[in-house]
C-alpha cells in the first residue's frame, strides 16, 4: 500500500466495519498467543489466509476468509481484546468515530451466549480512546431465525447502553432480503434503528425490500443504479449509502470498476459515505479508501469533506455526537 502524507482529510469516520473482518495478522497473533492457539501459518502465508487477492470471484469466496478470525474469537477475553485493538488501530489511522459491527451468534461455538459476546465487545470498545458505536448483525441463512431474533432482542435491551443499531449481513446472493420480512417486522416494532447489506451481491429489488422493511441506511447499495427510480427515491429520502470501494471491487459488486457508480450517486445528491467493510480481508484502511477514490475517480478534497459530513449525519449517534463530528470535519459548519 503506497502512503503519501495528506493534508485533508486527516480525520475520518468509518460507519461500516466488521470486527471479524478487521483481524490483521498482528491482531491474529495476539489473539492466538493469549489463548494458546497455534496459527496454521506465519508471515506471508498468514497474511494470505486472512485476506483475498484481486482474483477473488465473488462475495461468497470473500466470506470464506472469515474462518480463521472467527476461530480466534470464541471467548470473552478474545472478543474484548480484539474490539480494543481494532479501535486503537483505527485511532492511529486518524479515525475519530467508528461504528463497528459483529454478529454475536457467530461467537457461540465454545459455550458463549450471544449476551456474553455483546458484553465482551462493549467492554473492549469502552477501553479504546476513540468514540465508537456498536451495530449487531443478524445473519442471512436458513434455520437461524431463533438466533436472529435473540440478536434483535439483545439490541433492543442494549440500545443506548453500548449498542446503536442492527444490521443484516452474510450471503445476499444466496439468501435474498425478502426472506427476512418477519424478522424486520419485529425489529421495526422494537424501535431499534437498522441498516441492511443490500444491492451488493443482489440487485436493486433487494434494496427496495430493505427500505420497505424500514432500513434507515443501506450497506453498500452499489446496484441501485439498475433502477433509476430507486436512485431518485434514495436521493429524495436522504437514505445514506455505506459504500466500501475496495470491498465492492474485490467482491465484484460491479464487474468493472470503471462502472463504479459512486461519483454518479454523489452528483445526484445521494448521501454516499466511504467505509472499509473488512479492512484486513481487503488489505486496506480508511485513508487508503479515500486515496483510492481520489486517484481512481478524481474525488476532490471538497467532495471528500462532503462525504465525511454525510457520514457524520448518517451516524447512529445522538445529535451532540453528530454536531461534534461535523465540527471536526469542517470547523464552523455548525454555525452556518
Ligand atoms: N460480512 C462481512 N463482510 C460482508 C459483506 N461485504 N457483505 C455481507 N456480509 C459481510
Ligand atoms: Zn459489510
Amino acid at each position: 500500500m503506497e502512503r503519501t502524507d495528506r493534508i485533508f482529510p486527516d480525520k475520518y469516520i468509518d460507519l461500516h466495519l466488521h470486527l471479524d473482518g478487521a483481524v490483521t495478522s498482528d491482531i491474529a497473533k495476539r489473539l492466538a498467543d493469549m489463548q494458546g492457539i497455534a496459527l496454521p501459518a506465519d508471515g506471508e502465508a498468514l497474511e494470505k489466509l486472512l485476506s483475498v487477492g484481486d482474483d477473488c470471484k465473488d462475495l461468497n469466496e470473500f466470506l470464506d476468509c472469515f474462518e480463521l478470525p472467527l476461530k480466534l474469537l470464541q471467548t470473552t477475553e478474545a472478543l474484548n481484546e480484539c474490539a480494543y485493538l481494532v479501535a486503537e488501530k483505527m485511532r492511529e489511522q486518524g479515525v475519530i468515530y467508528a461504528e463497528i459491527r459483529f454478529a454475536p451468534q457467530l461467537h457461540c461455538e465454545k459455550g458463549l451466549t450471544q449476551r456474553n459476546a455483546v458484553d465482551a465487545v462493549i467492554r473492549g470498545l469502552s477501553r479504546s480512546t476513540i468514540k465508537t458505536g456498536l451495530i449487531l448483525c443478524c445473519m442471512r441463512g436458513e434455520g437461524i431465525e431463533e438466533k436472529n431474533l435473540e440478536t434483535a432482542e439483545l439490541a433492543e435491551e442494549y440500545l443506548g447502553k453500548g449498542v446503536n443499531a442492527l444490521d443484516l449481513a452474510g450471503a445476499e446472493g444466496l439468501f435474498p432480503t425478502e426472506n427476512f420480512a418477519e424478522l424486520f417486522a419485529k425489529i421495526r416494532k422494537s424501535g431499534v434503528p437498522f441498516t441492511i447489506h443490500a444491492g451488493e451481491a443482489d440487485g436493486a429489488e433487494s434494496v427496495r425490500k430493505a427500505l420497505e422493511f424500514g432500513a434507515s441506511r443501506i450497506g453498500h447499495g452499489v446496484r441501485i443504479k439498475e433502477d433509476p427510480e430507486l436512485v431518485s427515491l434514495i436521493a429524495k429520502r436522504g437514505i445514506p449509502l455505506e459504500m466500501c470501494p475496495n470491498s465492492n471491487r474485490l467482491t465484484r459488486a460491479v464487474e468493472d470498476m470503471k462502472d463504479y457508480p459512486f461519483m454518479d450517486y454523489l452528483a445526484c445528491g445521494i448521501k454516499v459515505t466511504i467505509n472499509t467493510d473488512d479492512p484486513a480481508i481487503e488489505s486496506t484502511d480508511i485513508a487508503e479508501e479515500f486515496r483510492y477514490m481520489e486517484s481512481r475517480f478524481g474525488l476532490t478534497a471538497e467532495q471528500q469533506r462532503q462525504v465525511l459530513l454525510n457520514s457524520a449525519d448518517a451516524a447512529f449517534a445522538d445529535d451532540d455526537v453528530k454536531k461534534w463530528l461535523k465540527e471536526q470535519i469542517a470547523p464552523g459548519v455548525n454555525e452556518k
